[in-house]
């Protein structure tokens, strides 16, 4: 057996030190030696999007990397950007709007639509649906055929100070 490795990442804020296998996932080491299992697993092959996380302010999937790649580095995930309240404006979007049914890809889809409201906004573009759509299509939703998620991410963007972008 490889002798686990000393990993020190800050999660949702707070510097965390464990000893980790190098073979581990970092979706594995949110969900089992942290206990954040808002972090979900669907196809552990990069598919679904099921896991992605925020990676020093980037989406990127957590079934793909090894923990030990993380280290040093900052990751935030659903449960941190929800205490926050950074999802807020998102997720009453979504309550409202009933975008989600079993709510397995919801994790992954506030991750990724909350970065791609924050490019948006940092360049003052407003989001087309078929922009939505294109930053969405790294996450399946096997429920909701995806009009209700694009509703509600469009009427975020719709509530900032935005140009529109051309269609
Ligand atoms: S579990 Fe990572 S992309 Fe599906
Ligand atoms: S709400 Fe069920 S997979 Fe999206």
């Amino acid at each position: 057996m490889i002798e686990p490795q000393p990993v020190t990442v800050t999660i949702n804020g707070a510097r965390v030190h464990r000893f980790v296998e190098p073979r581990v996932s970092l979706a594995d080491f949110l969900r089992r030696d942290l206990g954040l299992t808002g972090t979900h697993l669907g196809c552990e092959v990069g598919a679904c999007g099921a896991c992605i996380v925020n990676l020093d302010g980037q989406p990127v999937h957590a079934c793909l990397m090894l923990a030990v790649q993380a280290d040093g580095m900052r990751i935030d995930t659903i449960e941190g950007l929800s205490d926050s309240g950074e999802l807020a404006e998102l997720q009453a979007a979504f309550h409202a709007r009933n975008a989600l049914q079993c709510g397995f890809c919801t994790p992954g889809i506030l991750v990724v639509a909350r970065d791609f409201l924050r490019d948006c906004r940092a360049s003052g573009r407003r989001p087309t649906r078929a922009a939505i759509r294109d930053a969405l299509s790294g996450n399946y939703c096997r429920c909701t055929g995806y009009e209700a998620i694009v509703d509600a991410i469009e009427s975020v963007a719709g509530a900032a100070p935005m140009r529109e972008d051309a269609a």
